[in-house]
Parts: C-alpha cells; sequence; structure tokens
C-alpha cells in the first residue's frame, strides 16, 4: 500500500534532507507510520526470556509503537492486510533489546534505523523545530 504524499503520514514531520517525495513515510508498502508520530528518537524495548512484543506495522495503534489490535478494523475498512512484527525471546536465551522506531521515518520500521536525525518537526507555521 502505497501513501499519497504530503499530508497523508507527513503532517507533523518533513525530512530535513530528502523531503517528502523521498521520505519512507511515503514510499513504503510494508509499513505506514504512526497516525500521531510521538517522538523524533527511538524507544528501547528490553524483550525478556520467555515473552514477546508486538510491534505496530499498520500505524493506527493508540500505543504506537506497540500493536494494540487497530490493524484489524483498519484492514476491514480498507483492504489492506496489516499484521504486527513479533519479536519472541525463547526461554534460556539472554533478554534481547530491540530500538522501535516512534518517528515514522525508519527504512526499517518497526524499527530504528537513524532516520529521526534526519528530519525535524514542523510547527505550525511551519518553521522547523530539530
Ligand atoms: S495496531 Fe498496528 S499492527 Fe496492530
Amino acid at each position: 500500500m502505497a501513501s499519497s504524499g504530503a499530508g497523508a503520514t507527513g503532517d507533523k514531520y518533513t525530512c530535513a534532507e530528502d523531503g517528502f517525495g523521498d521520505c519512507p513515510c511515503h514510499t513504503a508498502e510494508a509499513t505506514r507510520p504512526p497516525t500521531i508520530p510521538k517522538e523524533l528518537k527511538s524507544l528501547k524495548v528490553t524483550i525478556e526470556p520467555g515473552s514477546a512484543k508486538y510491534f505496530c506495522t499498520c500505524g493506527e495503534s493508540k500505543s504506537f509503537p506497540f500493536c494494540d489490535g487497530s490493524h484489524r478494523a483498519y484492514n476491514a475498512a480498507n483492504g489492506t492486510s496489516f499484521v504486527p512484527t513479533k519479536v519472541e525471546v525463547a526461554e534460556g536465551e539472554e533478554p534481547k533489546d530491540v530500538w522501535a522506531c516512534q518517528c515514522g521515518h525508519s527504512k526499517k520500521r518497526p524499527f530504528c534505523d537513524g532516520s529521526h536525525k534526519k528530519v525535524k518537526a514542523v510547527g505550525a507555521a511551519g518553521a522547523g523545530t530539530a
């Protein structure tokens, strides 16, 4: 599913370097950015042995970057097939740290690739606040 350019998903953020045209927010097929971007930084999540975390790929979760089940209603309304990305650590393994994307610009969503360093918040007057 492709998004449709400025305003569709980038109403709070824009790329400081690339602009909307090349921004993964507007080109990624497998994930949608959060409809309400939270932070211009990643979130470190530790997954303990014998447990799993589910990361949102549909962008609709109220608990972003974690899945809250909102993809089901979004899929039904839009004919899409988003599912969360599961990260699991088996019993007996070491805890695993992952860094979740919260800005929506990562090319590796739902994981951070450092792209938040290239984007800036856009204020009401369009002024960047990176
Ligand atoms: S709420 Fe987005 S993938 Fe589940």
